[in-house]
């Protein structure tokens, strides 16, 4: 498995991938704002890549400690960041093979070896179940 599998940085080429993917993984249509946000500093998103499919994604943003938790902005720690993981996905045929815990670790070292953030703990403090 581990030889035929490819993780990528979603980018302005392959965004048209994760929009194909996810529309087939959630039942909930995420926008083009939703797209766009991925491309900006504070957010990221990768694609896992099995042989030549595109089996799944994860996207992740960046925000003060305490955000998820809804404490209110003056007890959020504005100095350290929590990862919050939006979308995590593996096509249907494609699970129970180990790619969903790749990509979420894969995206975990990508938050904490990114120079553009201070991360040293990166947590993931809440995730999305449908
Ligand atoms: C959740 C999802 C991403 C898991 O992907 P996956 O590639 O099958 O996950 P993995 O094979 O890496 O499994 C990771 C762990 O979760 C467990 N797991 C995966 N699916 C499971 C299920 N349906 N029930 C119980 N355990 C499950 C695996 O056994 C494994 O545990 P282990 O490490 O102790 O063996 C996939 O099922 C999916 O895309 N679901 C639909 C979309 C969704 O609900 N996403 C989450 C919210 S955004």
């Amino acid at each position: 498995m581990d030889s035929e599998t490819r993780f990528l940085q979603v980018d302005a080429n392959n965004i048209q991938r994760m929009r194909t993917l996810n529309s087939v993984l959630f039942p909930v249509h995420y926008s083009a704002s939703f797209y766009r946000g991925l491309l900006l500093p504070g957010q990221f998103a990768q694609l896992a890549v099995y042989g030549n499919a595109y089996v799944g994604t994860i996207a992740c943003r960046k925000q003060p400690l305490g955000f998820a938790s809804g404490l209110p902005a003056a007890q959020q720690e504005g100095d350290m960041l929590e990862v919050y993981m939006m979308t995590l996905g593996v096509l249907a045929p494609y699970r129970r093979l180990g790619l969903g815990k790749q990509l979420l670790r894969h995206a975990i070292e990508y938050a904490a070896e990114d120079p553009m953030n201070d991360i040293t703990r990166p947590l993931i403090r809440r995730t999305h179940i449908f």
